[in-house]
């Protein structure tokens, strides 16, 4: 997908603020009514149809009628330019560079932040497959909470930087991650090749332990890939692995962790027979060697990343079968069933520079007062560094 990256400078105010209007009206409507966006964005109705044929213009909204009404539903080119207003504020997006890499699940991109370094843009786009067998998979959501694209593909990114953060911490040879929004994250630029690509190599045995010894490390800090293959090792010019990309990444707790483990293990011995004509005796076994002694699996659950969202993003990954490897069978934990953070419609207090990024949220609350059209009246919105939505009880 193309990110045309100017448009971002002829944004107004008022663009944004639909934008973020129709984003929020999502949480609880599957195309939002343009009352309900005069209202979230406080803009006057009469004025907001230009806003709004303007942004349907642009394909960053789309309308749609249901039998009820016409709505409006934001495209990913729209969730995009939300995303990539909060990183250009933040500073770590300042110009968007060369497309590098159009996954199953990802579009990648070179950016350059406003220290001119060169870093790595990955959206998540979850949605660019069919949501067809969520349906199977209802318990994991509230009942009127559809999965949608931008859920899905938030916490996608969110579980790939919450990963990232804690084992470059460790010292695990990934990404540095430099940034999250949405389903943004910005990560450093790698120098080096996905393994994939590479047809020789001098000491194939050498990388073969290096990559066993990476997956024995991960589950002695309580970890499994689960998509540990030629996709998502990258390898730099000196020989040594990276890796990339963590979609299907558990604890060793996890009621399936064996069958994750030996699945990784012969991954790397399956392509190093077939690319390298490479074969060991020596291979990791699950019992023997994923004795837990870190807990980087509890820590990734206490950075913000939840067991809830984990479980969430696992059932919709099962029914669409996400992944490098696309043949994933997943069984869940069911320890927590606490109700997810439900989302309501929010209204802006009167800010002309508040266009509903995640700075603005982080700010703190946000007014509701005169959310009519909201159903329980009695609750503050407050959003966590994630963008979480947390409602609490006013006293
Ligand atoms: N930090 C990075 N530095 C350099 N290149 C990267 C980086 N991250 C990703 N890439 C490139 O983009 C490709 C896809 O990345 P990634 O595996 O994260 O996405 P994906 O959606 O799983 O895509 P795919 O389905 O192709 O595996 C990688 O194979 C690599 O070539
Ligand atoms: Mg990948």
């Amino acid at each position: 997908m193309k990110l045309d990256a100017k448009a971002l400078r002829y944004m107004s105010t008022e663009d944004f603020r639909v934008l973020t209007a129709i984003e929020i009206g999502s949480r609880n409507h599957d195309i939002v009514p343009a009352p309900l966006i005069a209202q979230l964005s406080r803009l006057r109705s009469g004025g907001i149809n230009k806003f709004i044929t303007d942004l349907i213009k642009r394909k960053l909204i789309a309308s749609e009628s249901s039998s009820k009404y016409v709505g409006y539903k934001l495209v990913y080119a729209g969730y995009d330019y939300l995303a990539l207003k909060t990183l250009s504020k933040r500073g770590s997006v300042a110009s968007v560079g060369n497309q590098i890499g159009v996954g199953k699940e990802s579009d990648i991109f070179v950016i350059a932040g406003d220290n001119e370094e060169q870093a790595v843009l990955k959206l998540h786009r979850l949605g660019r497959l069919s949501f067809r067998n969520v349906k199977n998979k209802r318990d994991y959501f509230r009942p009127d909470q559809s999965p949608s694209w931008m859920y899905m593909s938030r916490l996608s990114a969110m579980k790939e930087y919450a990963f990232m953060q804690v084992l470059h911490q460790h010292g695990f040879p990934v990404p540095k991650p430099i940034d999250q929004n949405r389903h943004c994250i910005v990560m450093e630029l790698l120098d080096a090749h996905p393994l994939r690509q590479i047809e020789k190599i001098g000491e194939p045995g050498k990388l073969y332990s290096e990559l066993m010894d990476l997956i024995v490390r991960l589950a002695k800090h309580g970890l499994i890939h689960g998509d540990f293959n030629e996709f998502n090792i990258l390898i730099r010019d000196d020989g040594s692995p990276i890796l990339i990309d963590f979609p299907q990444m558990v604890s060793t707790s996890h009621a399936n962790a064996e069958f994750y483990f030996n699945r990784d293990v012969d991954c790397i011995r399956t392509f190093f027979k077939r690319r390298f004509g490479y074969e060991s005796v020596l291979y990791p076994k699950f019992a023997l060697d994923a004795n837990k002694e870190f807990d980087l699996d509890v820590q990734v659950a206490a950075s913000g990343f939840t067991k809830k969202e984990q479980t969430q993003l696992e059932a919709f990954m099962e029914s669409e079968q996400v992944g490098d490897s696309n043949t994933t069978p997943h069984s869940h934990d069911e320890e927590e069933d606490e109700d997810l953070p439900s989302d309501e419609e929010i209204v802006y207090a009167d800010d002309n520079d508040n266009d509903g990024s995640e700075d603005d949220r982080e700010t703190g609350r946000v007014n509701e007062d005169d959310a009519s059209d909201s159903d329980d009246d009695d609750c503050d919105i407050e959003y966590d560094r994630l963008g979480n939505t947390i409602r609490r009880k006013r006293a």
